[in-house]
């Protein structure tokens, strides 16, 4: 049986894989509705809920393979509320077809619902 730790660190991962693939059911089965979020992508502001998110999952599927690494994760446990940090780090083609590697320093809040975890809250900042 993982540890919580363990099960926090493969829910963030599968998190990655779904925006990874465009894949909006399982982001939205893993979120709270009321996710709250500051990304680059918001330009310095707090998003709250999901419509945000959802523009990027309606953009057309990207012509090239993306995937995400997770680095150096590292999980606190506070109640029933765990704060994952790592650093992430994203594979694609750049626009000439050669790979190239994003590094993004992340932190995902997770909060206890009853068996299974829900993401409440993250940032993501350059690393
Ligand atoms: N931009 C969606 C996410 O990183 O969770």
């Amino acid at each position: 049986m993982p540890t919580t730790e363990q099960t926090l660190i493969d829910l963030s991962r599968q998190l990655l894989d779904a925006i990874d693939a465009g894949d909006w059911k399982t982001y939205t089965d893993l979120c709270d509705e009321s996710l709250t979020a500051f990304e680059p992508e918001a330009e310095g502001h707090l998003v709250e809920g999901m419509p945000f998110h959802k523009y990027y999952f309606d953009l057309p599927a990207a012509q090239t393979p993306r995937q995400s690494s997770i680095s150096s994760p590292h999980v606190r446990l506070v109640g029933d509320v765990a704060i994952v940090c790592y650093t992430r780090l994203t594979q694609k083609l750049d626009a000439g077809g050669a790979p190239v590697t994003a590094a993004l320093n992340e932190t995902r809040v997770w909060r206890r619902d009853g068996d299974a975890w829900k993401h409440i809250h993250f940032h993501r900042s350059p690393a």
